[in-house]
């Protein structure tokens, strides 16, 4: 939620700061703006509201140029998306900027004192508290000396112009040319030392040319070391075209980039070291690879990030899972009381399938909240339940404070989460990274079945520890597990060597047969964590190293043939399938998703996914609910996509088919339009729908990874056909960091 980019270094600043936003933009992109200081014209700020592209037409006709600067793509929260609310905000004296993502919860209070003190707001952002807050550090603080040996000053208003170096210890000059004050990072510290709240920010000064400074308590910034050119970013994708040299600021720290170098201190200014990592994944991970959308991309990473999920946790010859090594003993797993899930949206749906797991594999009870509830409905405590916080971004807001719930009631917190080192982790005793990769489409997709993967290693891990599985259980599970990325891959029709069913020989365009292999898990980033044992070794064999996705491309898997084959009980390409059904329903203004069971959060995802990214009013419901109220929905021209798979082994699952066949009887008795999921060679229930989607057959407790795959597609399509923007939907933004 919200993106910012700083650079400081050789190339020409504008450049490197759009293209950062650019790749940035699935954080935020109701305004953009940009700050540059140290070329002909001194401080220089371009602003638009909307999308990045909108800046970009400013700055065309409007050209600025500097040596070093920052910018930001927003998503509003204080203040509607206008221009004056854009940011970088300013301070009074016009000479300061910030950017900032995050909440400044105290603001009204802060702004009533500056205002007091006669400073005057231009925005209606929380934002701008931040800018006038150093400013007030600068004019009132005592005169402070700064740098060590050599150091600049600078005259106010035209930094570049006339900055003169000097090997002297020095001050730097208030804007009125009188008075001497503190440097810039010690202002900074001290502004943000009045902050209640969450904030990571960027921050430079005319005054202090060459120089930006970095803070973060919450939200997350890295700080990119390249060569002679330093970088600030709210994330690794926003800079790791230029360096894979990285150092995660964490909460606390204030980072001073110069040309020289990148200096750190915390709150107090005490020093403190760089730990700057490698990061070794792949930057074309972070790019659309020749398709038309990420959201497409990372639906097609099913398979790669089940299997790199999967890999290195569970053991092929015995059916053991190992898990990271984490500060929660295996008898605390075996005296839990309860497991308490929190997390939002789509990984709410996850937790809630996950309940299902752990309470038939571990037979311990699983509670299951909205984050944004939890710490308000007044929890009752109990040390020995296991808060589980589930999580992509790791730094939603909402989830971070049913954590700090969590923690203050005396429970010990595990985190499913898909970024290493994010605020989330770093409070927790546990950590299951998902090791999707980065996911840049705000519709959560491979995270959604990454974490139902982690979700079902530790239902296996919580089974073992607590006594409640079998040996041979245990192991069969595993195998399926192990099944399940050749599943996706055949299910998307993946070109795989080892795949069953994969696609009949389309060509991909060469850019991404280059670059999209999936590789083994290689993702410094996002799976630092992930621990290999010799003992857990597998080869995943639904699955190889050598698996390459495709693009999408309209039309090259033939024309579509299921639709109204009712006797066609195999599956057809589900691209083109999903393609033909967003044909035949894109019109439509509501949308059912039914399922029971661990099926049902399935089906609230389905919803979700299609009302996110389509606009269209989408609920799903327990099936065996429609009776009691939403029956009076039914009519011709409402389509219902109804989950109805089995597991044959399993007699539970057989049972749930069954009532779930009744129920779809009932809508299509109501002349509701019934599409339907279902394992392949099902030949009962494509009598019943009109539309049935085949997916391969998988134990009970690892369908929904697969079933969510057809939902996903059937919500691109259609979105894509009412021509909506799929990876970035109004009105939203990835990690929200604000309650
Ligand atoms: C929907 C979606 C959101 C997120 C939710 C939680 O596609 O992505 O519902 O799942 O905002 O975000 P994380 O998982 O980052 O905590």
């Amino acid at each position: 939620m919200c993106g910012i980019v700083g650079y400081i270094g050789p190339q020409s600043v504008v450049p490197v700061i759009i293209e950062g936003l650019r790749r940035l933009e699935y954080r935020g992109y109701d305004s953009a703006g940009i700050a540059v200081a140290g070329g002909p014209s001194g401080l220089e700020l371009r602003r638009a509201p909307g999308k990045l592209r909108n800046l970009e037409n400013v700055i065309r006709d409007s050209p600025i140029d500097g040596t070093f600067g920052i910018g930001h793509t927003r998503w509003a929260t204080h203040g509607r998306p206008t221009e004056e609310n854009a940011h970088p905000h300013r301070d009074g004296s016009g000479t300061l900027v910030v950017v900032h993502n995050g909440i400044v919860e105290n603001y009204l209070a802060l702004k009533k004192e500056l205002i007091a003190k006669g400073h005057k707001f231009v925005s209606e952002t929380d934002t701008e508290i931040i800018a006038h807050l150093i400013q007030d550090a600068y004019e009132n603080g005592e005169p402070q000396v700064i740098g060590h040996g050599r150091a600049q000053t600078a005259s106010p208003y035209a930094a570049s112009e006339s900055a003169n170096e000097s090997e002297a210890v020095v001050t730097t000059l208030h804007p009125d040319g009188s008075r001497p004050t503190m440097s810039l990072e010690e202002a900074v510290r001290r502004a943000v030392k009045r902050i209640t709240g969450a904030f990571a920010i960027g921050v430079l000064s005319a005054l202090e040319p060459n120089k930006l400074v970095a803070a973060r308590m919450g939200p997350p910034a890295v700080i990119g070391i390249g060569e002679g050119e330093f970088f600030l970013a709210s994330d690794v994708p926003g800079i790791l075209h230029h360096t894979r040299n990285i150092h995660f600021l964490a909460d606390g720290e204030v980072a001073i980039l110069t040309k020289e170098g990148v200096t750190l201190t915390d709150f107090q200014g005490a020093a403190l070291p760089l730990k700057v990592q490698r990061i070794t994944w792949d930057p074309i991970q972070a790019e659309k690879a020749g398709y038309k959308h990420f959201m497409l991309k990372e639906i097609n990473e099913q398979p790669r990030a089940i299997r790199d999920t999967t890999l290195g946790r569970v053991s092929l010859d015995t059916g053991k899972v190992f898990l990271e090594a984490m500060q929660i003993s295996d008898d605390d797993l075996r005296n839990a009381s309860q497991i308490t899930i929190a997390a939002c949206g789509t990984s709410w749906h996850a937790g809630l399938a996950g309940k299902f797991m752990i309470e038939r594999l571990a037979r311990l009870p699983v509670e299951v909240d909205y984050a944004s509830e939890y710490r308000y409905r007044d929890p009752i405590a109990d040390p020995r339940a296991i808060g589980l916080l589930i999580t992509q971004s790791g730094e939603t807001a909402d989830t971070l404070a049913a954590q700090a719930e969590l923690i203050a009631k005396g429970s010990k917190t595990l985190a499913i989460c898909n970024v290493v080192g994010a605020a989330i982790t770093r409070k927790a005793q546990g950590t299951l990274t998902t090791n999707a990769g980065p996911e840049i489409g705000v519709a959560s997709t491979k995270a959604f079945t990454a974490q139902l993967t982690a979700l079902f290693v530790l239902a296996l891990h919580l089974a073992q520890v607590r006594g409640t599985i079998s040996d041979e259980e245990s192991l069969h599970l595993v195998t399926e597990l192990s099944k399940l990325p050749g599943k996706l891959a055949s299910l998307l029709n993946i070109n795989s060597p080892d795949a069953p069913g994969s696609s009949e020989g389309v060509a991909a365009p060469t850019r991404l047969s280059q670059n999209a292999r999936f590789g083994p898990a290689q993702n410094v980033g996002y799976n630092k964590n992930l621990s290999f044992r010799p003992e857990a070794q597998s080869d995943l064999s639904g699955l190889t190293q050598n698996v390459s996705s495709r693009p999408e491309r309209s039309g090259v898997e033939g024309p579509p043939h299921f639709a109204t084959d009712r006797r066609s009980t195999t599956r057809q390409p589900l691209s083109a399938q999903c393609e033909e059904l967003a044909r035949l329903f894109h019109t439509s203004d509501d949308f059912l998703f039914l399922g029971r069971g661990i099926h049902y959060p399935i089906a609230l995802e389905g919803a979700l996914k299609l009302k996110e990214i389509s606009y269209i009013h989408a609920e799903g419901y327990p099936a065996g609910e429609m009776k009691h109220g939403p029956n009076a929905l039914i009519d011709e021209s409402l389509p219902v996509v109804c989950i109805a798979t089995k597991d044959p082994n399993d007699p539970s699952s057989v049972l749930k088919y069954e009532k779930t066949l009744s129920n779809i009887q009932e809508v299509t008795a109501r002349s509701g339009r019934v599409i339907a999921i279902a394992i392949e060679g099902d030949t009962e229930i494509s009598q019943l729908v009109e539309q049935t989607i085949y997916i391969p057959q998988a134990p009970e407790l690892l369908l929904p990874i697969l079933e969510v795959v057809p939902l996903q597609l059937l919500a691109y399509h259609i979105a894509v056909r009412r021509g909506c923007d799929v990876d970035q939907p109004r009105n939203l933004a990835k990690s929200v960091t604000v309650e």
